[in-house]
């Protein structure tokens, strides 16, 4: 008989009901007594499970004792409207197959309650746990709902380079791609790696962003998105921080930094929107066990219009407040986590778009601004989170970016490809960059960005 999952059988349980079907899954629990046993199974569908009731004395001994927590079951048998508490409806066993047992005395995951650092340990199997499946269906559904958007708005998905020889954001902070032997590399004359016999001919790296490639496309095809795997060498064990993490970076022609921040608002209400319709009893799921506040607080996002303010008079309202910061606060400064809180959490208590930052703490592509000391740069500042976005408008006037990349140092041999977009048919255009895994930290209310990814690389840790 074909498998019918949980979600489906739920959904619809008035059109299954007295019908025959097949579930497979694994066992949350078993209890019972000597003549019936009741099994919680889950198939990862839904966070919901299936109540099996199994008449002791149809099955044989041999088969009920392997029914244990963690194993792999199929079951056949009627589903009818249960007698007990807790359950609309549940399963009467007929047939009893053991897919794969779990020993319980080795299988790891046997009580609720597990601490998350617990968790994190075993990433191989904490998709098991009510936490780690919620959290990876709303992935999922935020990585279709960020296409949906897209799509129907007709931008063009395209796939930018992982592996590059150039710097997007003049960071430095990149992971080197090389097949040369690190213990025994081939110098030039002068002493240096030679990076002429390496794999690509030149020195390679992990890209930190698809932006500037997007830049190319955009300057083509109007409005795109890259979305893809981005990677990042800085040594910031947070919570906010992961080495490898998901962005997706839409870049539009002929959008001015108004028409960014517009669109950056629509697409992350849209998001929370998709979640809310979509998703909600996950939502629900982590409500309960995690932040009593979530709910509420996607439902609020979704409803407020969100603050824009400039630096300076963001800058101005941190000098202002009586709040003690662990970092002091003037112009000029790349803002910390603690200083974008306060003005999300305390001071507006709303998502704020600050606008125009300092040159000098931004990237050399972005537009530059009149008074010559600003750019048109954005970032989305969220409760909980802090930046969730970052974007600007981009410097389209070929002059004014060579100048900008003297200034910092960027050669014009390496990318000359992004100057010629300048040189020949240039246009308005502006974009940014949507850290995903922030967004899920967002959406679920998870504290740690390790626990939204399945399987999270940061400092001194990228196991499995
Ligand atoms: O502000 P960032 O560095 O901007 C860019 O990379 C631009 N090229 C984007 C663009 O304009 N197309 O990064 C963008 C977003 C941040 O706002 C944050 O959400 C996320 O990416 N992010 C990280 N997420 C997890 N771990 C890290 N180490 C991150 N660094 C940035
Ligand atoms: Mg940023």
């Amino acid at each position: 008989m074909k498998r019918i999952k949980i979600k489906e059988l739920l959904s619809n349980s008035s059109q299954y009901i007295d019908t025959q079907i097949t579930l497979k899954g694994w066992v949350r629990t078993k209890r019972g007594n000597k003549h019936v046993a009741f099994v919680a199974l889950n198939d990862g569908s839904t966070i919901h499970t299936i109540q099996i009731v199994l008449d002791v004395a149809k099955f044989s001994e041999e088969q009920l004792k392997d029914v244990t927590t963690g194993a792999c079951i199929g079951v056949t048998g009627k589903l009818v409207q249960s007698q007990g508490a807790g359950q609309s409806v549940e399963i009467q066993g007929e047939t009893l197959e053991v897919i794969g047992v779990a020993d319980p005395e080795t299988y790891p995951l046997q009580k609720k309650g597990h601490s998350l650092e617990f968790l994190r340990e075993i990433a191989h199997l904490r998709p098991r746990t009510n936490t780690f499946s919620c959290v990876l269906r709303l992935r999922h559904a935020m990585a279709f709902a960020v296409h949906k958007f897209y799509n129907d708005k007709g931008f063009v998905y395209v796939h930018t380079p992982i592996i590059t020889g150039s710097d997007a954001e003049g960071a430095g902070a990149m992971f080197q791609v090389t097949t040369l032997d690190v213990s025994n590399p081939p110098k030039t004359k002068e002493g240096a790696v030679d990076y002429t016999k390496d794999f690509f001919g030149k020195a390679t790296n992990l890209t930190v962003s698809g932006q500037l490639e997007g830049e190319l496309a955009a300057m083509a095809l109007g409005e795109v998105y890259t979305f893809g795997p981005t990677f990042r060498a800085e040594n910031s064990n947070t919570t906010r921080h992961l080495a490898e993490f998901w962005m997706i970076e839409p870049e539009m022609a002929f959008y001015e930094i108004q028409d960014n921040m517009d669109l950056a608002e629509e697409f992350l209400k849209y998001l929370v929107q998709y979640a809310l319709d979509n998703c909600i009893d996950d939502l629900n799921f982590l409500n309960e066990m995690y932040d009593k506040e979530l709910v509420a607080r996607l439902k609020s996002v979704v409803e407020t219009p969100f603050v824009r303010l400039n630096y300076t008079e963001a800058v101005e309202i941190l000098i202002a407040t009586k709040q003690k910061f662990e970092y002091k606060v003037e112009w000029g400064i790349d803002l910390q986590s603690e200083h974008e809180r306060y003005l999300v959490e305390k001071h507006f208590l709303k998502p704020v778009i600050l606008t125009n930052y300092p040159k000098d703490i931004k990237a050399f592509y972005m537009k530059a601004n009149e008074d010559g000391k600003t750019v048109r740069a954005m970032d989305v500042l969220f409760p909980g989170i802090g930046e969730i976005i970052g974007g600007s408008q981009r410097e389209d006037n070929l002059e004014k970016l060579q100048a900008r990349c003297k200034e910092v140092g960027i050669h014009e041999n390496e990318i000359w490809w992004y100057l010629e977009t300048r040189k020949f048919g240039s246009a308005p255009h502006s974009g940014f960059g949507l850290g995903f895994e922030r967004l899920m930290l967002f959406v679920t209310g998870m504290g740690n960005i390790r626990d939204v990814i399945p399987f999270p690389r940061t400092p001194q840790s990228a196991e499995f």
